[in-house]
């Protein structure tokens, strides 16, 4: 994890702590949680979900300030992180149009952020290029969180994930999750697929020949021992699978259409399909889908896609609680 302005605090109860250990920090990839962490969060997020289920807002965060930078088209990350803050009594700088910022007239991110953190308190920023993320954190003092890096990572999406597996089945230890789509420019699949190498799971990568996950990663996730294979047909697998992770092929990331065009419609999860998946398992998507699960699947009760997405104002509530120190 990035240190940033405040000191390590060994000698507080074990919760002060872990608070400590969050608190001034970034959030820039999985690869800086453990397994106590995730637990952790797990648990702040489960007491914001019973508190907003109470009370709906409250004041931890007040006079609190985030600035949220987004560089790409969002609904879910960028009004799911303004209203968690929002609920925790905080409020929001919104710049979801770069374009009517002082971006668009040349302004490089360093500067950019460099003149966000006089104002907020803590930045989330979305942007196309890999690595963005990591770059504006070493011109920051204030904690600056991912919401995604071009093709790179999305680590609070990871993060409501596997929150969405362990709310919905328990935990992820011992689980076949089989991830469908678009696995090289997938950003969420790269992150979930790190963070799930820390449980003994079985991962399944069903995608065309041309959207594969990348080499390295795989390469990551088999150091740890993690049992992978790759297939190009989903009725090879759905069968043993216990969350199936359906993504939208990236359209935006295709330099020729007519790539896109031949894989766009490559899976289609529907009802008729889904009669041979197991009665306890789930679906999962990041959203938005573009035609890849069939509305006619949303009233299953494993249709697990909406819940996700509630799932995760509960997470980024507890990760801003976290890395502002209050949690
Ligand atoms: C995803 C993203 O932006 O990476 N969406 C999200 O954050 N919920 C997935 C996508 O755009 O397909």
């Amino acid at each position: 994890m990035v240190y940033k302005i405040h000191e390590e605090s060994a000698h507080l109860p074990l919760g002060d702590q872990q608070t400590a250990r969050f608190y001034g920090h970034d959030i820039l990839s999985v690869n800086q949680f453990s397994k106590e962490d995730l637990n952790y969060i797990f648990g702040v997020a489960h007491e914001m979900h019973e508190m907003v289920a109470r009370i709906g807002t409250f004041d931890l965060l007040k006079g609190k300030i985030l600035a949220n930078l987004f560089y790409e088209p969002s609904t879910r990350t960028s009004s799911s992180f303004t209203s968690a803050m929002e609920r925790l009594g905080g409020s929001v700088i919104p710049i979801n149009e770069v374009r009517y910022s002082s971006v668009s007239k040349g302004e490089s991110l360093p500067d950019t952020v460099r003149t966000l953190e006089c104002y907020a308190d803590v930045i989330v920023l979305r942007h196309p290029e890999v690595g963005a993320s990591a770059l504006a954190a070493k011109f920051a003092r204030k904690p600056v969180i991912n919401a995604g890096d071009g093709v790179g990572e999305h680590p609070t999406q990871a993060l409501l994930d596997l929150y969405t597996i362990v709310e919905e089945l328990g935990s992820a230890e011992g689980l076949t999750i089989t991830m469908l789509g678009d696995l090289k420019y997938g950003r969420t699949v790269h992150s979930l697929a790190r963070l799930l190498s820390l449980y003994n799971t079985k991962l399944r990568y069903v995608s065309p020949k041309i959207l594969r996950m990348p080499p390295e990663i795989i390469e990551e996730i088999n150091a740890k021992g993690i049992d992978q294979t790759e297939h190009n047909n989903l009725t090879e697998v759905l069968r043993e699978t216990d969350v199936l992770y359906v993504t939208r092929v990236q359209k935006e990331r295709f330099e020729d259409p007519a790539d896109y065009d031949a894989v766009k419609d490559a899976y289609v999860v529907e009802s008729d399909l889904m009669r041979s998946a197991k009665d306890h398992m789930i679906v999962m998507h990041p959203l938005p889908r573009v035609g890849e699960i069939s509305m006619d699947f949303d009233n299953d009760p494993r249709a697990a896609y909406f819940r996700q997405m509630e799932y995760g104002l509960y997470v980024r509530m507890a990760l801003l609680a976290m890395v502002l120190g209050k949690a």
